[in-house]
């Protein structure tokens, strides 16, 4: 053996021993790093929603004269190993307003979670629950209505002669629109 060469064999081995220790460790916190960001891209973000918009009616089944009516709302659901799609994730009442604007309003109540109905003759949302009501815009009606906040609005576009709706559950009890 060259005796120059005896002095660099500890330090090539402890640098290759090193460089493995560190592939190894990269590797174990990739994988569950990489999990963690497909929980946060899920579309339907595994609570209450709030992921990419989510088509619930041809803009042709929404009366244009500002009449809510209510849809069903379906998405795919993504686990670890499975992908279902349709699946219903909640409700939401569509409406055409004044200038063809659709809104969106979850039929959650806000208050403790009931949900609404639409009340036709009086031109308001009512919870059958504690007597909230709401007039079509979401607003609060009745100053004694225990609801600490209106209907939740949800953003919509139009795409393709339909509604889209980003759908968000959001908790109850608070006066603050903070996602569930
Ligand atoms: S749950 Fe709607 S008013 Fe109480």
């Amino acid at each position: 053996m060259d005796p120059k060469d005896s002095p660099t064999q500890p330090d090539r081995r402890e640098f290759i021993t090193k460089a493995c220790a560190l592939t190894a460790g990269a590797v174990a916190a990739t994988v569950p790093a990489a999990a963690g960001l497909f929980v946060l891209l899920d579309p339907l973000g595994r609570k209450g929603g709030g992921g990419e918009p989510v088509r619930v009616a041809a803009l042709e089944a929404i009366p244009d004269d500002g009449v809510p009516r209510k849809f069903s709302v379906l998405a795919t659901r993504v686990d670890a190993w499975n992908r279902t799609p349709n699946v219903p994730i909640g409700a939401v009442y569509l409406r055409r307003a004044v200038g063809g604007t659709v809104q969106a309003f979850n039929v959650v109540c806000p208050h403790a979670g009931c949900f609404v109905d639409y009340v036709a003759d009086a031109k308001h949302y009512l919870c059958p629950c504690h007597n909230s009501t709401f007039d079509t815009e979401g607003r609060i009606q009745d100053p004694k209505s225990p609801s600490p906040r209106g209907l939740d609005e949800l953003a919509t576009e139009v795409r393709d002669g339909a509604v889209w709706v980003k759908f968000q559950n959001y908790r109850a009890g608070a006066k603050e629109k903070l996602p569930a």
